[in-house]
């Protein structure tokens, strides 16, 4: 499929962090007035066409095959190995078209989130998980579409919630028209639980799969989900969730606030933190890992 997309069609935003910009006008922080529904839709503004295009490509694009088909692309982890740390630069190395002057890299977004847990006090694990939860954002470093690395999560393999963000463009989405797919259960059955659910592909589930080994289970729900926006704000797959999954997503919703609200225009200062992060890293995770 990729051999038929033009530049823009792959990577229709000049930045991946203009769809968290677009996630934190559609959930401000509480207590601020939320943009009413038409109000976020209809305004008339060149940043939220592009958004809005990003989305048409992702709800058109991510499909059960889409999605069964990048998994057996990257789960394989032949790509690389280095050392996290050397992870987390590489991830670094991802620029873009934004102004730098005003756009934080991407290990900067990292330790500002985690550098709010650990300033609330909590368990080293969660610090590193802020640290870590975007690293499968390298999934750009390998040439894939932004549509397929960022984005709003949600499942395919049975019928797409009104909930997701833009949900007319699911009309283009072939599995919309697919009997297997367009039910309300589709594939999964009452409860399944999440882990039987498959859900579009992206950075979440790429570095879910990459971390699954070695981090405590709340860590691995905050990685794997902390971009299903339709559940963890929406509630609306509630049919597919296991009693497990409903208590793991306590830590979901406890870890959203760090990764949309803890951005400032202060960057961290990469070179004194440093030192605390690698032994975090080596604390939890193998001497080197495989992308
Ligand atoms: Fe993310
Ligand atoms: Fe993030």
């Amino acid at each position: 499929m990729k051999n038929t997309l033009t530049e823009k069609e792959i990577n229709p935003l000049q930045s991946i962090e203009m769809w968290e910009d677009d996630v934190l006008e559609r959930y401000p922080v509480a207590g601020e007035p939320s943009k009413a529904k038409d109000e976020y839709r209809n305004y008339d503004n060149p940043v939220r066409d592009t958004v809005r295009e990003f989305y048409r490509l992702n709800h058109t694009y991510q499909t059960y095959d889409f999605v069964q088909e990048k998994r057996n692309e990257f789960l394989k982890f032949d790509r690389k190995e280095m050392k996290p740390w050397q992870a987390m630069e590489f991830l670094n190395t991802l620029v873009d078209d934004s102004d730098p002057d005003i756009e934080l890299d991407q290990l900067q977004h990292l330790l500002q989130s985690a550098e709010a847990i650990r300033k609330d006090g909590h368990p080293d694990w969660f610090v590193l998980t802020g640290f870590i939860h975007d690293m499968g954002k390298v999934l750009c470093l390998f040439g894939e579409p932004q549509w397929a690395v960022v984005g709003d999560t949600f499942p395919v393999g049975c019928a797409f919630s009104d909930k997701i963000v833009y949900p007319e463009y699911f009309e283009n989405n072939p599995d919309s028209k697919d009997e297997r797919y367009n039910t309300r259960y589709g594939i999964y059955s009452h409860g399944c639980g999440l882990d039987n659910v498959q859900l579009s592909w992206g950075h979440d589930e790429y570095m879910y799969q990459i971390s699954k080994e070695y981090l405590p289970e709340p860590a691995l729900y905050m990685i794997r989900y902390h971009s299903f926006y339709a559940q963890h704000r929406e509630e609306s797959y509630d049919h597919l969730m296991s009693g497990h999954d409903r208590r793991m997503f306590e830590w979901v919703r406890r870890f959203n606030p760090y990764d949309l609200y803890s951005k400032s225009p202060t960057p961290p200062d990469l070179k004194e933190l440093k030192p605390y992060y690698e032994d975090l890293l080596a604390k939890y995770l193998p001497a080197t890992i495989r992308l």
